[in-house]
């Protein structure tokens, strides 16, 4: 009904959410982010079908990368039980791309991570304060596929831009 009233498409949103705001998504995406990649530890460890609805965290932590994100990403993740210092911006010293991973660290990160934390990756798709777009995302997401990071790409500024593939 939302996409009927807004004019958009119908066929494109078929497995969508509607949130009240930027906020509101990021909150939503870290909880599934959390989801998936507490599973995936959980399951290393031997044990299959983990819910952090069900179960709780485990004892088993999340680190999230972003490079130059809205503040919102860490107030989300103060509120889904990661914590902000569990946040790390690992953004490039590039001016003109304040949004740009440095790839290098991110890798080293995720791996470091496989089997002992979860991770989450946060890119941005048009801040609002500095109007940085992270660049190279399929790398990330290839980066993400590989060790088992989820993916959040907070386009608050920009949905329209995304293309739901990634
Ligand atoms: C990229 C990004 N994410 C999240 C937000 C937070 O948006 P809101 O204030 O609508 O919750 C903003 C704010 O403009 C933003 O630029």
């Amino acid at each position: 009904m939302v996409v009927s009233l807004l004019g958009l498409p119908v066929q494109s949103f078929t497995a969508n959410a509607f949130t009240t705001g930027a906020t509101a998504s990021n909150i939503l995406a870290l909880s599934i982010g959390r989801e998936h990649t507490i599973s995936r530890v959980q399951r290393a460890r031997g044990a299959f079908d983990w819910s952090v609805s069900d179960n709780g965290f485990g004892g088993v932590e999340i680190e999230v990368f972003c490079a130059g994100a809205h503040s919102s990403v860490a107030k989300s993740a103060s509120l889904v039980g990661i914590g902000r210092r569990n946040v790390f911006d690992i953004a490039t010293t590039q001016d003109d791309q304040p949004c740009a991973f440095d790839l290098g660290v991110l890798e080293e990160r995720l791996k470091a991570n496989v089997g002992k934390k979860g991770s989450i990756v946060v890119s941005s798709f048009g801040e609002v304060n500095t109007g940085g777009f992270t660049p190279d995302t399929e790398i990330i997401r290839a980066l993400c596929d590989k060790y088992d990071a989820w993916l959040h790409i907070d386009a608050g500024m920009s949905s329209s831009l995304v293309n739901p593939d990634l």
